[in-house]
Formats: structure tokens, sequence, C-alpha cells
């Protein structure tokens, strides 16, 4: 077969590999009809992140036909149609029996790291893919539900929910703030009001990405690099500052600004991921009784959100904004990895 493989920093190649086979009786073969490119793709091939391979297939991200199962498979078959979740969930260890798979005790790739594909097994950037603990690790697809919005079920949906909503314990009426409005942030701004947020203001330097994010949901925005920005923040809400932050970026000044907008006994979520440490100003903060979440996405809520895509509750179809198939991986990399320029949301790559 086909794949996307990581041969080092600021190398890849789309080449052929040999086809992966059943090595567990809990696994099962997924053969590939579409899948995507996360920003987290990007950062591997920048070297940030090491515990990958040369030699890997990339990718965590997919919808797929299963194939072939594992003896040990009875509640899925041959020819089911199924989301792939980003991270692994063996159903069976201390940490997945409280629902916090992304800590799956099960010995792929790591006891206890629950991202693997693409990370520390071969990933969904292929024409087939292995699939471990799938019983609890992919979720079938109810007819009318698109492969394409089906995959944002895979990592970006959870994240942004998960991680920035129900991390930052969004209520009813409150003003929230989301900094960083890529797929992930305007995946928080989505699924914000299911929790009942009243203001949504998507925060970002990039215009296209501020006026895209009121199409899923924000309500203001707010021009990051603006010297004023925080004062125009203070102003959407009663002087006070937002309820809940969210940190949808990954660098010390988007989190250091979510620390100054929240308002006390206010929640900051992040979610980005960080490639270096961030000031902390304890000294202020504690006294303003600011809690902080973060955490790799568990994917827990999966089912319940594609319950709301099917229903069209969520517009997931409006991520989709470039069509490649998989023999197009390498364009789909390029204009991904422009998005500023491109205007790139998520890139749907498929089967054919
Ligand atoms: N916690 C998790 O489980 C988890 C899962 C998936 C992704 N992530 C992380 O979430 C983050 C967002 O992912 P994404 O795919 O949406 O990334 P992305 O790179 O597509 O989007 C980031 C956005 O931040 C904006 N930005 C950059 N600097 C800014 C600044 N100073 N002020 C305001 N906006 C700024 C960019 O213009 C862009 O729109 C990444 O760090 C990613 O690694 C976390
Ligand atoms: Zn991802
Ligand atoms: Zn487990």
């Amino acid at each position: 077969m086909k794949a996307l493989v990581y041969h080092g920093p600021g190398q890849k190649s789309w080449e052929e590999v040999p086809d992966p086979q059943i090595q567990a009786p809990t696994d099962v073969i997924v053969r590939v009809d579409t899948t995507t490119i996360c920003g987290s793709d990007l950062h591997i091939l920048k070297g940030d992140v090491p515990s990958v391979e040369p030699g890997r297939i990339l990718g965590h991200e997919a919808v797929g036909t299963i194939t072939e199962i594992g003896d040990a498979v009875t509640s899925l078959k041959v020819g089911d149609r199924v989301i792939v979740s980003c991270i692994k969930s063996c159903g069976k260890c201390s940490f997945c029996k409280t629902g916090l798979y992304s800590h799956c005790l099960g010995d792929e790739g790591a006891s206890g790291m629950g991202w693997i594909f693409g990370h520390l097994i071969d990933g969904t950037q292929a024409e087939y893919l292995r699939v471990p603990y799938a019983e609890n690790s992919v979720y079938k697809i109810p007819a009318g539900v698109s492969d394409a919005d089906a995959v944002m079920l895979s990592d970006i949906l959870p994240t942004g929910f998960e991680i920035g909503v129900l991390g930052g314990r969004v209520k009813p009426g409150d003003v929230v703030a989301v900094v960083g409005t890529g797929p992930v942030g305007l995946a928080a701004i989505m699924t914000a009001g299911l929790q009942g947020a009243a203001r949504v203001i998507a925060i970002d330097l990039d215009a296209n990405r501020r006026a895209q994010a009121h199409k899923f949901g924000a309500t203001h925005d707010v021009d990051s690099s603006a010297p004023d920005w925080k004062e125009q923040v203070f102003a959407l809400t009663d002087g006070l500052g937002v309820d809940v932050a969210i940190e949808a970026v990954g660098i010390p000044a988007t989190f250091s600004m979510c620390t100054q907008m929240v308002r006390p006994g206010g929640n900051v979520a992040n979610v980005g991921v960080h490639g270096k440490p961030v000031e902390l100003p304890i000294q202020d903060l504690w006294i303003h009784n600011i809690n902080i979440s973060m955490g790799l996405v568990c994917t827990r809520t999966t089912s319940m959100l594609l319950n709301l895509v099917a229903e069209k509750k969520l517009p997931v179809d409006l991520m989709a904004t470039h069509h490649f198939t998989l023999d197009q991986m390498m364009d789909a990399y390029d204009t991904f990895s422009r998005a500023a320029e491109t205007k790139a949301l998520k890139v749907i790559i498929t089967r054919d």
C-alpha cells in the first residue's frame, strides 16, 4: 500500500510500504476512506515531537471501512464504516474505566499514552490502518453522516469540547473567549453553545479566521495584535473580564492573554500544545480565585458529539475547505502548511 512516511525533521514522502496485518486478536484492519492533517503533524515534521521515529506513518484522524477483524472482535464486522479515534482505549485498565482514555495503560505504543497513531505506531495517512483495541477505539457511523463530517470527530471536535469547553467549565450565560481560531479553537467555539455560553469572543491575528469564527458561533471577535485588545475584550463583558478563557494556540503569549482577561473566579482552559514553559503570575492570580485546566483529549464525548453531527446540530461541514485524493497527499500537506495564505481549515483527503 501507499502511505505518508516521516523520515526525520523536514522530510516526508508518499511511498510504498507493507500492508498492515492483524497483530492481536483485538485488532481490526481499516481501509482508509477519508483522512486529514492536524497541526500536530506539522509539529512532528518540524522535529518538535522527538518520540516520533523516522519510518513512522503519520496521521491520527480517519474514517474508514473495516476489511479484517481479529478473533476476539465480536461487536464489529467487515464492511462497518467507522470513525477511528485519535486516542486508543483498551477498555480494561483503571484509566479507561474512569473515561481517562488519554492515559490508557494498554501496551500498544506505550502504556499510559493514549495518543499512539502517527506517533508511537503507524497512523492514518495511508491506504490501510491497523487499529488496536478496536472495539473501544472506533465508532460506527450512522447512515446520513458524510465522511468529511465524521472525520472531524477523530480529534478536533472532542478536543475543543472536552479540553476547552468542559475543562473551562462553561455554564449558561457565560462570556467565553477563545484565543486561536484554528480548527481546534473553532471546535471550542462551535461547542461552547452546548453548555450555554451567551457570548463567544474569537481572538486571532488572522482576519480570515476571525471572520470564519462567526460562522461557527462566535458572537464577537478581537484582533490580538491590537494594542487595546484587552480593553476590547473587557468592553464585551460587564467590565470584570471573561468567565472562561480558552487557549488554543500553544505559545506563552496567548496563555498570558488568557490569565490577563479572566475575571475573578473564572476559568482558564489550556488546549494548546506548548513547546516551552509559560510564565504563571501566581502572585497575582491566587487572590483572584482563578482555575486553570489543561490536558490531552480523552475522546470520551465522541458518541455524544456524533449524535449532534448526525442531527446537523453542529456546522462541522464548514470545516472542510480543501479536497484531495490520497495520492495527492503531498499537495494536501503543502496547502495545509500554508493555511494563512490558502485559507485552509481542514483538508479532506479521500480514497477516490
Ligand atoms: N490538548 C489536546 O488534546 C490537543 C489536541 C489537538 C490539538 N491540540 C493543540 O491545539 C492547538 C490548536 O490547534 P489547531 O490545529 O487549531 O492549530 P492552528 O495552528 O491551525 O491554529 C492556531 C491559530 O492560532 C492563531 N495564532 C497564532 N498566534 C496567535 C496569537 N499571538 N494570538 C492569537 N492567535 C494566534 C493562528 O493564526 C491560528 O489561527 C495546537 O497547539 C495543537 O497542537 C491540542
Ligand atoms: Zn490532532
Ligand atoms: Zn486502557
